[in-house]
């Protein structure tokens, strides 16, 4: 029988073993085991497990060495190899009760090999190909000894000026869920303990996607009934999936910041949900009580936070210096900090590390010589993923694929900037291992053509975004300039697409322009930029746009100016190999988009599943008291779910197998797909459904379903979807999931505009 905790045994450490410990329950009984833990915990102890601490910051790390050996540090996060976490790890082993720490970072779309951005995978609409990406985060980040990470991301965004809309999944509650579902597992493997699996931490719990007008940490103010309907399923998909660990959002909710919401954490996730995981903070969240203005100091702020059910505290003292003199006034129950001290070491439990610390560090002999290094293999998955990922949004007169043999002029500031490939939150990602888009088209070419590169123009002029983009804390310096005039920059790109047959402008946002706290009012590609376009415009040269953004932008020039436009979002290491692959044509374009493009600022918010409304606007019949703007149509300039291929793709109309159903009884939808040519390619079958009356307004068509389809051209593939009463199901008035009697309109296509539909009826 294992015994407690057989730490004695670890490589080079001498332990003592307390008669505690000789009594101790087996480590197979993990309540027994837990209780028993705790029940030897002093309170200093107690309250050490709840301190989530960021390495790296003011302590120095003899200091944390020290604090580790105290037993007052649970888990830390910001370190990322086997040997800067290893002395921690000892430290901690040293500590009177022998308590692992856990090591969690953000890996959120790569760990050392990149992968693309969240609205880049969401955009292959594969989740096999996801689920690739996350094994492969999984494996690298286990491999680098850490234990958790703070992913997925799965707020949903309706608003694009929020810089963080780069990091989710997009608009769509269906799409979302799959995808924090498919993530969770591929993070967590079979099973959290295994060495190459990492814990998901989904965040941000909840509704951060929401925060009103786009400004990152302002406050959400939503109705019950959107909440559910909208932006909570895909926590819930996660959570369901069984991840270990919930971030808390750093918004407040209809009043109470997340952080000290109680109904948040205890009535919707632990008592309705079941979800018996940790919680984390995120970072600060608890001081920011005091911003908030829920809590008149930090004292207050610790109670609020403790006593809604919030774990660990991440990089925030609060719970250190508050905690004990709550509980020794009497003000916090001892229950309470018991109860999140068993959340944290139930998490360690299930990470495997009180059977053994060092599961995921390994032995030092074993460190890697590089620690830097992705295998071939990861970056063979990072290019396939990131070319699934690329959305084709214009194809003029069928300008792409180029041809190899031509000249290329290919200009703009993103042509070339290896760090801007990885996007933001590249965790170990090494910024001069990332293939540009010039290196991805130079191997591509070989000698065999031209390729004629200029800047063209610096990302952006305005001084004000460049101090701030190199305020981030990411490699230094984020953005360099060029310090060249901006007419002369452009006369040079323009006499180079002069010379050549066809210019590729690589342009878009820095990666520092989609982040946390990165939010717009505007989602123009920025002036420099526009400047050099209408510079290359004028030279009557085909004009391909590589853009690259973590948001969608205002494309209303390129739409119109442009003969192909690529949508490439910050595709990666292997990024410019990718976009390579798909401008050469030697892989054909299957991505499709996750979120609508808005027209205009203005008209944000523009998002697919909007609920009906009594005036409403019908396209191409603008007429007063409708639900419309002066300037311009009501809907998206490119909408959820489009994108093009090579090939030309169709749908047959749809034919369902009755044109009734049951509660009991499923019902058959099935489409013919064809690829007519003149490539082989894959697309996307999507299913909405429209609920035509129900007690409570509903969306004017939600996503149901969807399937990646690859046909060889010319070939027609039938394509069967089944409907059963939980796909009917909705949330009414009184926050119930049912599914009402009546008609539907379930429609097939290939985005969300472009469908073929039929009724029926549940009975
Ligand atoms: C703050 C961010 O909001 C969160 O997403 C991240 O995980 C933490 N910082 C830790 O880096």
């Amino acid at each position: 029988m294992k015994r407690l905790y057989l730490l004695g045994l670890l490589a080079g450490l001498s332990l003592q073993s307390t008669a505690a410990e000789l009594r101790s329950p087996s480590l197979d009984d993990k309540p027994a085991f837990i209780d028993h833990l705790i029940e030897q915990m002093t309170l200093e102890e107690k309250i050490g497990q709840l301190r989530l601490i960021s390495i790296g910051g003011d302590m120095p790390r003899e200091r944390i060495l020290d604090e580790l050996a105290a037993g007052r540090i649970g888990g830390t996060f910001n370190t990322v190899t086997r040997h800067d976490n290893r002395p921690m790890q000892e430290a901690a082993l040293r500590s009177r009760l022998h308590i692992p720490i856990f090591f969690a970072y953000d890996v959120v779309h790569g760990h050392r090999t990149i992968f693309p951005i969240g609205l880049g995978l969401a955009s292959s609409w594969n989740l096999d190909t996801i689920a690739r990406s996350g094994r492969v985060q999984a494996i690298e980040a286990s491999a680098d000894g850490l234990d958790m990470t703070f992913a997925p991301m799965v707020d949903i965004s309706h608003d694009p000026r929020w810089g963080r809309t780069s990091e989710g999944f997009g608009e769509d509650p269906f799409l979302v869920s799959e995808i924090a579902r498919t993530m969770v597992r591929a993070y967590q493997g079979q099973s959290q303990a295994a060495a190459d699996s990492v814990t998901a931490s989904v965040k941000h719990f909840a509704l951060y996607g929401a925060v009103e007008g786009g400004r990152d940490y302002n406050i959400v103010d939503m109705s019950p009934l959107r909440m559910h309907q909208d932006y909570l399923p895909p926590y819930r998909a996660a959570i369901d999936a069984g991840a270990g660990g919930v971030m808390v959002a750093l918004n407040s909710i209809n009043g109470v910041p997340a952080s000290a919401n109680t109904w948040l954490l205890q009535d919707l996730l632990r008592r309705d949900w079941g979800f018996d995981g940790v919680t984390l903070s995120d970072h600060g969240a608890i001081s920011e009580l005091v911003r908030h203005g829920v809590a008149k100091d930090g004292r207050e702020a610790a109670r609020l936070a403790i006593e809604a059910g919030i774990d660990m505290s991440m990089a925030d003292t609060l719970y250190l210096q508050e905690l004990p003199g709550l509980v020794k006034s009497g003000e916090v129950g001892i229950d309470k900090i018991d109860t999140a001290v068993r959340e944290v070491l139930g998490a360690k439990y299930e990470m495997g590390l009180f059977h053994d610390p060092f599961r995921r560090i390994g032995a030092a002999k074993d460190d890697p010589q590089d620690v830097n290094a992705e295998s071939r293999l990861h970056r063979e998955a990072a290019r396939a993923v990131a070319r699934e990922s690329i959305v084709l949004l214009e194809n003029n007169h069928r300008t792409l694929p180029l041809n190899k043999r031509g000249s290329i002029a290919l200009i703009g500031p993103l042509a070339d900037s290896p760090v801007d490939m990885m996007g933001s939150w590249s965790a170990a990602g090494v910024a001069k291992q990332s293939v540009t888009l010039r290196q991805g088209m130079l191997d591509a070419l070989g000698d065999k053509a031209v390729l004629r590169h200029a800047r063209g123009a610096n990302i952006t002029d305005d001084p004000h975004m460049v101090e701030y983009l190199n305020f981030l804390n990411w490699d230094k310096p984020e953005v360099v300039q060029d310090p060249r005039p901006a007419e002369e920059m452009i006369a040079e790109a323009v006499a180079l697409a002069e010379q050549s047959d066809v210019i590729v402008a690589a342009v878009g946002e820095s990666r520092g322009m989609s982040h946390e706290a990165s939010s717009r009012t505007s989602l123009q590609i920025p002036q420099s930029q526009q400047a050099l376009l209408k510079a290359l415009k004028n030279t009557g040269k085909p004009l391909v746009l590589v853009l690259m953004n973590g948001r969608p932008l205002d494309l209303n020039w390129a739409k119109a100016n442009a003969d192909a436009v690529v949508e490439t979002w910050f595709a990666g290491t292997e990024g410019g190999h990718a976009i390579a692959d798909v401008l050469f044509g030697d892989y054909n374009p299957s991505g499709k988009l996750p979120i609508s493009f808005p027209r205009s600022v203005g008209q944000i918010p523009t998002y697919y599943n909007h609920l009906r409304v009594g005036r409403p606007y019908v396209q191409g019949k603008p007429g007063n008291y409708t639900s419309q703007y002066f300037e311009e149509p009501n809907g998206p300039l490119y909408p959820f779910g489009y994108g093009l291929s090579y090939s030309d793709f169709e749908t047959s109309e749809v034919r369902l197998s009755s044109p009734r159903m049951t509660r009991a009884q499923e019902l058959e939808a099935t489409v013919t797909v064809k690829n007519l040519g003149p490539r082989d390619g894959a697309t996307v079958v999507q299913l909405y459904l429209r609920d035509e009356v129900a007690s409570v307004i509903r969306p004017v068509k939600e996503l149901k379903a969807f399937r990646k389809l690859f046909l060889k051209a010319g070939e027609a593939r039938e394509v069967r979807f089944s409907i059963g009463e939980e796909d009917l199901k909705f949330v009414n008035a009184a926050l119930e999931r049912v599914a009402e009697p009546g008609s539907f309109e379930l429609q097939i296509g290939l985005d969300s505009q472009r469908v073929q539909s039929a009724g029926f009826t549940l009975q």
